[in-house]
């Protein structure tokens, strides 16, 4: 595929540029009036109309290449990279919803019956395939709305059995969606009702008999934990961390969300590959992640849903910090998996300019999923997973129009879905 008279093609990093950070998130460097070629799902050349490929100009003469698609007055990016979602889960939760607008606040609301264990019980009652099903639909939907690489988690299982029925639903969306599915183990993402006196009994079985089995099974790629006051406190988040790394699983943490314990700190000691959320941090937390290699990965449209702080990606950018962007997409926080939202809200409540929200939900998001040497950016080699927006004045627009759907068409690995 040739695709020709691009108006803009953004989002070009050379190899081995694996993640943007402080200043450079700012630069989206991008070709004017470009064209792109793809050979074989990846990213074969790129370059200005100006100066057509002489093998390019011929094909074009000729027709002879398969398809040419004219982008005139469109943009060309890197899909998104959506490094932290809860996409499979059994059913809805508009009843704490309707808690929610009547003034509950998520505390609440979990202490009345909703939140995690809620998504639990349903999950328990629901078959393997049915989980499937509905979570087919809704990865579906959100690569249709230009995701093209996303990270899924259990942890609405929270039993033995349970964990691993999630699991395996996302071991088949990996296998039967072309888009990369990065697999994360979220057994300690809350204690279940029958563990609250014991926790060391749930930590055992989680720790010593779950996670041997899944690893057993190949069927994660990270671990996580939601390290939180009433969850897991730091000193069980460290040792889910360290469990997940003997059998190779790098950490991605839920931490600073609701409180601030100290959990980003205790996760760069430990070298995580994310920190998630940190809608409440201060000073101490930003001066922690530099120098690190941790992702600090910011979940806006769940501060938009549940009402509480968005995370200060300002102060963090300023400090030179890279920062990702992810939607968080779950039935409790944030019922929504749409990244352009995402990207958008953090232009308008984080006060991040456009460029460095797209660098953050592209090549940023690939880096907090181990993705960044094969995709989130424009780059020879890369898989062509693409969004061909509209025909739009500018990349500002993306953000500014919110509430439009820019989207012309997505390829993934260079076929349009
Ligand atoms: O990331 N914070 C922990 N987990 C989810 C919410 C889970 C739920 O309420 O179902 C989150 O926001
Ligand atoms: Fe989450």
């Amino acid at each position: 595929m040739l695709i020709v008279n691009i108006k803009q093609l953004c989002g070009i990093q050379p190899e081995g540029k694996l993640r943007l950070q402080g200043a450079e998130m700012a630069e989206l460097p991008s070709i004017e009036n470009a064209w792109l070629k793809i050979e074989h799902g990846k990213i074969a050349d790129f370059g200005s109309m100006d100066n057509l490929g002489h093998t390019e100009m011929l094909s074009l003469a000729q027709g002879t290449q398969s398809e040419i698609v004219d982008a005139q007055g469109k943009l060309v990016l890197p899909t998104w990279c959506d490094s932290h979602t809860h996409l499979v889960f059994a059913a809805s939760r508009e009843e704490e919803f309707l808690m929610k607008i009547q003034g509950k606040t998520y505390e609440e609301i979990t202490a009345a019956g909703g939140g995690i264990l809620n998504s639990a019980r349903k999950l328990a009652n629901t078959s393997e395939s049915e989980l499937y099903d509905s979570a087919a639909l809704r990865l579906q939907e959100v690569m249709s709305l230009g995701t093209g690489a996303i990270e899924i988690k259990s942890g609405y299982g929270l039993s033995y059995e349970a964990e691993l029925k999630m699991l395996r639903v996302i071991r088949r969306l990996k296998e039967t969606f072309p888009l990369p599915v990065k697999a994360t183990f979220l057994g300690a993402h809350a204690f279940p009702q029958e563990y609250k006196q014991n926790q060391e009994a749930y930590l055992d079985m989680l720790l010593n008999r779950l996670l041997p089995e899944i690893a057993d099974e190949g069927l994660a790629d990270y671990i996580d934990a939601f390290c939180e006051q009433n969850y897991f406190s730091i000193e069980q988040t460290e040792r889910v961390i360290e469990a997940g790394a003997k059998f190779g699983l790098k950490a991605k943490i839920h931490a600073n969300q609701f409180t601030n314990l100290g959990a980003t700190q205790a996760c760069v000691r430990k070298g995580t590959l994310s920190v998630d959320h940190l809608e409440v941090t201060d000073n101490a937390v930003i001066e922690s992640l530099k120098g690190a290699s941790t992702m600090a990965t910011l979940l806006p449209s769940c501060s938009l849903f549940i009402n509480i702080p968005f995370a200060n990606a300002r102060g963090m950018i300023d400090a030179g910090l890279g920062v990702a962007l992810a939607t968080d997409f779950n039935p409790g926080t944030t019922p929504s998996g749409n990244m352009n939202l995402v990207v958008a809200l953090a232009c308008i409540k984080m006060k991040m300019l456009p460029n460095e929200a797209i660098n953050a939900a592209t090549l940023n998001g690939s880096y907090a999923m181990d993705l960044s040497t094969t995709h989130g950016s424009i780059t020879k080699g890369k898989q062509a997973n693409l969004i061909i927006t509209k025909a739009i004045p500018s990349v500002n627009f993306i953000p500014y129009a919110f509430g439009s759907n820019l989207i012309d068409s997505i390829l993934i690995k260079g076929r349009k879905i």
